[in-house]
Order: structure tokens, then C-alpha cells, then sequence
């Protein structure tokens, strides 16, 4: 930087909120590691919502849970409408999910992340109302040649050809579900090879847009509040994504008219999310692509993060070693 930079980042180097949120998620994913492997979900769950609020409530800012865990009478904590934090710093809008890969964790699989994604107050959709988002996630090479509308074979071809690649070079991340079957033998026929995933499409999004990944696009049906976690992180590392909510019968339909939600438009990222200033922090429970899962290593826990925010355009990874005895 040289004395003449008028860059308003310099002017004003606000914080990164995502290095203190990152507190948050490095305690939701340490707390849920002894239950890895133990085959119940809940008890995991349960762990990591505990730590996460906990943490929460000591960062300045004031938070209102925008995606979290559910209604408040079926989600004693961490429910949507909950204020977190300590009231005193920005007014945002929060998504908790404070394992994204509940069955993977019990199940002792990889790829679970605990994730927070934060963004100014009023700019976060409540999707809440749709259980299910079809999406389509790829790195910024995807601007102007994959929509939502083509058929996958051409969103490949097209991607293949902007990114100088081969159709066979083209890899493709899909959860591995029966109603993806038709979409996994349309992928294959164009050409290009999957990445069946078996839970955990916010690792595979933020996978199939971040630079020097072997995964090159995400699609499918997942869960739309993932689908909006996910819309914060791609802001922040400049990627595609297009979603659209995908109601799974009319008692839904309903709930999303009520909701002022229309199930028929393709949302983008900045549908998703408005606005320059998102964050995203997510940890590792379990290893996976992203970052590696939480391990102990003799006295020390030792967790990797990664860090997302739009406004600077960082990607920070934070490798944290934590004493153990202050875990007891
Ligand atoms: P949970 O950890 O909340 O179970 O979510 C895991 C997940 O795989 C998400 O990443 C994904 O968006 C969603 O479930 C897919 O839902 P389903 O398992 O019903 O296909």
C-alpha cells in the first residue's frame, strides 16, 4: 500500500467478525468430538448447540438467528428468531449449523463442518418455510455460461469449455440420493464423473467454488438453509451459485406463499443474501476436503478453520491448538 491508496478498506478497517465467530464453531466442533462414531446424532447435536451458544453470546454483536435450529418450541436453543450475541456490536443476520453432517459424525464419516455465516441485519433470506433448495454451485467461471434453467449436460459442457478442460475432466458433486438418480446418470452421460456425496453439501459447494478444488460443480437438492450458509460463503470467495426452493408437497407450497416465498423464481447468491458483507467460519468435526476434523495431539486439541469474508475478499484458514485440560 503507498501513502495515495483511497481503498476504503484501509480508511476503514472495520473488523473481521468471522475471527471472533470462529471461537464459536472450533467450541461446537471440540465439544461434539467424543460423540464421533457413537451412533446417535442427537447427543452430537446436542453437544455442539451448546458450545456454540455458549461461545456466541460473548462476541459483540447483535445477532438474530436467521437459520438455526428450528422453531423455538421444538429448539430449546439456537431457534430462529433467538437474539445471540452480546447485543452490543453490528445488528446482522445469523445461520447456525452447528453440524453440518449430523449422521456423518455419529456415523464416525468425513466431511462434517461446523458452520456460522453472518451478514448485515434484514439481508438474509428466511428460507425456513421449504425444506428442500435444488442448487447449482460453481467457482466464478460459472458467471454468464451455468444456469439453473439448461439441462446439466450443458451447464458441463459450457463449464468445461470456460475452464479450458475436458468434459471428462469435469467432476461433479451430488448427494447420494434415490431422487438423484436421474440427475447422476444425466451427468455421466454427458461426459463428465461424480463425487457422491453422502451428506454435507456446504462442504460441497464451497468445494466446487474455491480455486484449485477437484470438484468443479455442485448440484442438486439439499437443504435450503444450507443452501443459504452456503450463498454467504460463495460471496465471500467469488463464486456461481443459483438455487431454487423446491417445496415437497402443497402443505409446503402453502407454507412458502404464506412465507411471501415464490418457489417458482431462481434465486442467486445476492437473492440469497443481499448486500457486500457477508462472513462465513466453519470448523472441522469430522476430516474432510475442506478442513481437517478436530484431533488431539498429546495435551493439545488441535482444530482448522476456515474464514470467509466478502467485503475484503480474504479466505483465512486458522489452525488453533487448544490445552485440553481447559476442555475437561
Ligand atoms: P444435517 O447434518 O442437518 O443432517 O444435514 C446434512 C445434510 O446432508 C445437508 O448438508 C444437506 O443439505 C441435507 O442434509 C440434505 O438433506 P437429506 O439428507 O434429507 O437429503
Amino acid at each position: 500500500m503507498n501513502s495515495t491508496d483511497t481503498s476504503t478498506l484501509y480508511i476503514h478497517p472495520d473488523r473481521n467478525l468471522a475471527l471472533e465467530l470462529v471461537r464459536a464453531t472450533e467450541a461446537a466442533a471440540i465439544r461434539a468430538t467424543p460423540f464421533i462414531g457413537r451412533g446417535d446424532k442427537n447427543a452430537a447435536d446436542g453437544a455442539a448447540v451448546d458450545a456454540m451458544r455458549a461461545f456466541l453470546g460473548t462476541v459483540n454483536f447483535d445477532g438474530v438467528i436467521v437459520i438455526g435450529e428450528g422453531e423455538k418450541d421444538n429448539a430449546p436453543m439456537l431457534f430462529n428468531g433467538e437474539h445471540v450475541g452480546n447485543g452490543r456490536g453490528p445488528a446482522c443476520d445469523i445461520a447456525v449449523d452447528p453440524i453440518d453432517g449430523t449422521s456423518l459424525t455419529a456415523a464416525g464419516r468425513q466431511n462434517a463442518l461446523s458452520v456460522i455465516a453472518v451478514s448485515d441485519r434484514g439481508t438474509m433470506l428466511d428460507a425456513s418455510s421449504v425444506f428442500y433448495m435444488n442448487k447449482i454451485v460453481t467457482g466464478p467461471e460459472g458467471v454468464g455460461v451455468v444456469d439453473l434453467r439448461q439441462s446439466i449436460g450443458d451447464n458441463i459442457r459450457e463449464l468445461a469449455k470456460k475452464k479450458g478442460k475436458d468434459v471428462g475432466e469435469i467432476r461433479v458433486a451430488v448427494l447420494d440420493r434415490p431422487r438423484h438418480e436421474g440427475l447422476i446418470d444425466e451427468i455421466r452421460s454427458a461426459g463428465a464423473g461424480t463425487r457422491l456425496m453422502l451428506d454435507g453439501d456446504v462442504a460441497g459447494g464451497i468445494n466446487a467454488a474455491r480455486y484449485e478444488s477437484r470438484i468443479d460443480l455442485c448440484v442438486g437438492i439439499g437443504g435450503s438453509p444450507e443452501g443459504i450458509t452456503t450463498a454467504c460463503a460463495i460471496k465471500a470467495i467469488g463464486g456461481f451459485m443459483q438455487g431454487q426452493l423446491a417445496p415437497r408437497d402443497d402443505a409446503e407450497r402453502e407454507k412458502a406463499r404464506a412465507a411471501g416465498l415464490d418457489y417458482d423464481v431462481i434465486l442467486s447468491a445476492d437473492d440469497m443474501v443481499k448486500g457486500d458483507n457477508t462472513f462465513f467460519v466453519a470448523t472441522g468435526v469430522t476430516d474432510g476436503g475442506l478442513v481437517e476434523g478436530v484431533r488431539r495431539k498429546g495435551p493439545i486439541i488441535r482444530t482448522e478453520s476456515i474464514v470467509l469474508r466478502s467485503r475484503s475478499g480474504t479466505i483465512r484458514r486458522i489452525v488453533a491448538d487448544h490445552l485440553a485440560e481447559k476442555w475437561l
